[in-house]
């Protein structure tokens, strides 16, 4: 049992639901794992003092939160794991690109609704460097908004709002690192010592150069290394990401404790899911690649105690896009199971679905997933096709090699089949950081242009066009149906093309991510009446399956996905399982041609027990030939048992 849920039985036996009285109860119950979190990463001979200053820490914060977001943390107690709901799907959203600010992004509220998302991820709002600012996650304040957006108060009443209109929000905790121009980087340059020990900072490459052997390069082409020299400081900074993002040096315990009430702060304005950015970074150690180690496990384990304590209400997403086996450790294992992050990203569906794009085949995505052990029980994933970055190629390579594919060339063949080096392929994506040093490359574009409708759209035709909008809701509707809560990137949900005025801009050419980064267009929202348009097409169905979703509890996270073998390579199908009998049967084709499958199976399940089931996508019965199953070109299925 986690955490949580230890919070949850001892809050239903308390007599009274004073919210300074559960503050202490819940601080009891987690100080043991807090102190032991906390001395394996800061050991206790020296550093008893800093641990009473997290203990002093823990109440203030309390006592600054504010009253209604203490009743809100106890009915969300109360309620139990309202991110596995049916009931929630989300948007993912650049302020500035989808109504221009804060007070604009209100105004849209009706357009939430009408699509039916409920669970908003903003992008970073934060104050940032002018220029180049990795779109804003590249901080130089973790709580001031920048004034493109509004002010605070915009914020504040844009999160009352929300709450009022029961819609969800996710902000970014940028945790691994900050801009130069943040106060103690600025202090760092200045010569401060405190402050240039928050970071990494050498005063020769002796240091840099022993990490610089096993550092992977996240960012090959625009910012080469992990180190960088300033001048004025006369000392080396790691700067793992872009060279003005300098890392965080959580060895040292201040910057912890920094950290911490920056996380609360955070929290304290409305928001209800922290998005932990890129914590899968957050530990350093020479010789290793830097990524995933236990003492980042610690590390966000021990924030997430401290939060629970203080703001339980609120929980954590990792952004961990790495390899399938490191991803579900941010759940947390062991003593730490259930007690990291609550949900993840889960980058290998998304990953293992483009794969399944480009090969019509689902091989790897059946083994991929049946080699990752199940998650514990109260966590959950987000599930997406596309997001605001890049598409990375993070399979198991023994899994590649075991389907007799070299994983090389294999890689090689999804880069060219997406990045417009194959004649026949019909997508428009742009090559992201290629090294030709490993021979790695990651992939951009919209889901749209991916998927063959900007190609298709340019060379009208016909064919093409339909089956870009067949494979389009495909996948939507299997992350729909995944379990866990569905992230539509906005703009897929009209099938928005790619966005090429990047490339003019200064700050945003060398990030060719900003191609897949468009502009909501409300132009042609407003003619989405017109029945027959592409971007309608798409938005009518979603909606549709939106709605689908959100009225049947089948839909909800039970942690209860099985995977179902049909003999036929080109067909993904899975089942959501409910113990009641009830049961939600998922089934795409992945090829451009019909596919059929054998169907005693399904009914053995029990699909068939009243007569030919309704397909919930199509509202037609799904009739069976010869005892055949078949399935149309990049068809979605939708087969429920009551
Ligand atoms: C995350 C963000 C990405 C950013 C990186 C560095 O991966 O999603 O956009 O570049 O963190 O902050």
């Amino acid at each position: 049992m986690n955490q949580a849920s230890l919070h949850r039985l001892l809050m239903a036996n308390a007599k009274k639901k004073d919210p300074k009285v559960l503050f202490d109860q819940r601080l009891a119950t987690n100080l043991t794992l807090i102190q032991q979190l906390y001395f394996s990463l800061y050991p206790e001979e020296t550093n008893l003092d800093n641990f009473q200053k997290l203990l002093s820490l823990l109440p203030v914060l309390f006592k600054e939160r504010p009253e209604h977001l203490k009743l809100q943390d106890i009915s969300r107690i109360e309620e139990g794991n309202w991110y596995q709901s049916e009931k929630i799907v989300g948007l993912q959203l650049y302020v500035e690109h989808f109504n221009k600010d804060l007070k604009g992004l209100r105004e849209k509220i009706p357009y939430f609704k009408e699509l039916g998302v409920n669970f908003l991820h903003l992008m970073p709002i934060t104050t940032r460097p002018k220029g180049e600012s990795d779109g804003g996650y590249a901080v130089n304040d973790y709580l001031k908004v920048d004034p493109k957006y509004g002010t605070k108060e915009d914020l504040l009443e844009l999160t009352t709002e929300f709450r009022k209109q029961g819609i969800y929000l996710m902000l970014d905790f940028v945790v691994n690192h900050t801009s130069n121009e943040f106060s103690w980087a600025k202090k760092a340059i200045r010569g401060d010592k405190k402050y240039q020990g928050y970071y990494y900072t050498f005063e020769d490459y002796t240091i840099p150069a022993e990490f610089e052997k096993t550092l992977p390069e996240v960012f090959p082409e625009t910012s080469p290394g992990s180190f960088t020299y300033i001048p004025e400081m006369g000392r080396w900074v790691m700067t793992v990401f872009n060279s003005y993002q300098w890392d965080l040096n959580y060895t040292n315990p201040d910057v912890f404790l920094e950290m911490l009430t920056n996380l609360v702060k955070l929290s304290d304005q409305g928001v209800d899911v922290v998005r932990f950015d890129a914590l899968a970074f957050l530990w350093k150690k020479m010789g290793t690649i830097s990524q995933n180690l236990p003492e980042a496990h610690t590390l966000i384990a021990l924030f997430r105690m401290c939060l629970q304590v203080v703001a339980p209400g609120v929980i954590l997403l990792a952004e961990a896009i790495v390899a399938p086996m490191d991803i579900i450790k941010y759940f947390g294992v062991d003593q730490k199971e259930g007690n990291e992050c609550e949900i993840a990203y889960n980058a290998s569906l998304m990953a293992l679905l483009w794969n399944s794009v480009a090969t019509k085949k689902t091989t790897l995505l059946y083994k991929s997933l049946l080699h990752v052990p199940d998650k514990p029980k109260d966590c959950t994933w987000i599930n997406y096709i596309r997001c605001h970055d890049d598409i990375g190629l993070g399979y198991e390579n023994h899994l590649i090699q075991e389907l007799g594919w070299s994983p090389d060339m294999h890689r090689k063949f999804l880069l060219d089949y997406y990045c417009q080096h194959l004649d026949w392929s019909p997508a428009t994506g742009l090559m992201f950081m290629y090294n030709p040093k490993t021979g790695d490359g990651r992939i951009t574009g919209s889901a749209a242009s991916l998927l063959g409708l900007e190609k298709g759209l340019a060379l009208n035709d016909k064919s093409l066009i339909e089956a870009s909008i067949s494979k389009i809701i495909m996948l939507h509707g299997i992350t729909l149906a995944f379990g866990g809560i569905p992230l539509i990137y906005a703009g897929d949900e009209i099938g928005t093309l790619n966005d090429y005025s990047y490339q003019k801009d200064p700050a945003k050419k060398e990030d060719n991510r900003w191609v897949n980064r468009p502009m909501q267009d409300w132009e042609t929202i407003a003619k989405l009446d017109d029945i027959q348009s592409p971007p309608s097409r798409i938005f009518h169905t979603l909606k549709r399956l939106i709605a689908i979703r959100k009225n049947e509890p089948v839909f909800a996270d039970h942690n209860n996905l099985s995977l179902c073998h049909t003999g036929n390579d080109h067909i993904l199908v899975f089942e959501r399982k409910l113990d009641s009998g009830e049961g939600l049967l998922v089934l795409s084709n992945f090829d451009q041609n019909p596919q059929v499958i054998e169907t005693s199976w399904i009914k053995k399940l029990g699909y068939f027990a009243q007569g030919d089931p309704v397909d919930l996508v199509t509202e037609n019965k799904v009739s069976i030939n010869s005892g055949l199953l078949e399935i149309a070109p990049y068809q979605l299925i939708w087969l429920k048992k009551s």
